[in-house]
């Protein structure tokens, strides 16, 4: 598999505060990486620099060998980047199907049918508000227009956070069934780790800003003591 993205010795924070110190990481094309890490750790910071929201104080980002470190965010979506923030940010004033098509990526592998048809609710709930949607469904909403853009990788930042326990599990089927499709590579920002372990194949653990752990996914499950240890809440 060729490479998609490689990040090298990220340093970055916000203002002059440095929050990431020296973090890399890289992903195959259709890859998955389990991010994970106590609150407050970084694991969102990360996402934001691989945005390119966050101030960058030192490291590169290449996409396909393109380099995109200077890129500003909305280039980087253009790029192929999708991102589901963790506040989910819905439009009070736009229809879940407005929210859908204003991201569109004509001619791109997906589209409303295809999104409609990973989550139907939507499509039930298409001419509904933002502000009228449940946790859930906003949360569908939220990956449904990362989707939309067609992305080469997706950022889901703590996807299952706050939702009762039958959508996490619906959640987990249908993102579950979107990774292992292969179609793009995907980081997996969540608490629940062993969740995120069971979605990818890599993992990398963050400590106060620092990578303290890279594993295979499937081994970190194996090994629940240092799992535990690595994130536990001391
Ligand atoms: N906008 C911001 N401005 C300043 N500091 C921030 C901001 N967002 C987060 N931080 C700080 O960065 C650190 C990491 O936060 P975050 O990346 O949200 O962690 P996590 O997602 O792992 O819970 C925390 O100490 C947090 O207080
Ligand atoms: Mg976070």
């Amino acid at each position: 598999m060729a490479e998609l993205i490689r990040a090298e010795g990220l340093t970055a924070g916000y203002g002059d505060s440095i929050v990431l110190e020296d973090v890399s990481l890289a992903i195959d094309e259709g890859g998955s990486l389990a991010l994970l890490g106590r609150n407050g750790v970084g694991k969102t910071t990360l996402l934001l620099t691989l945005m390119g929201l966050t101030r960058l104080q030192q490291g590169r980002l290449a996409l396909q060998g393109n380099d995109i470190t200077r890129l500003p965010a909305w280039r980087r979506a253009h790029a192929g980047l999708g991102w589901v923030p963790q506040e989910r940010f819905m439009f009070p004033s736009l229809t879940v199907e407005e929210h859908l098509t204003v991201v569109e990526r004509p001619g791109g592998p997906w589209n409303l049918q295809r999104v409609y048809k990973v989550f139907p609710r939507l499509e039930e709930r298409r001419r509904n508000l933002g502000n009228q949607l449940s946790g859930g469904e906003q949360q569908m909403l939220a990956i449904a227009r990362a989707l939309m853009t067609s992305p080469k990788l997706l950022l889901l930042d703590e996807p299952m956070e706050g939702l009762a326990p039958i959508i996490v599990q619906e959640l987990v089927k249908v993102i579950g069934e979107i990774v292992r499709a292969g179609e793009f590579a995907v980081i997996v920002v969540e608490q629940h780790a062993r969740l995120a372990l069971g979605l990818t194949t890599q993992a990398m653990v963050l400590d106060r800003g620092r990578v303290v752990h890279r594993a295979a996914s499937e081994e970190l499950l194996r090994d629940p003591a240092t799992l535990d240890r690595l994130i536990a809440v001391a």
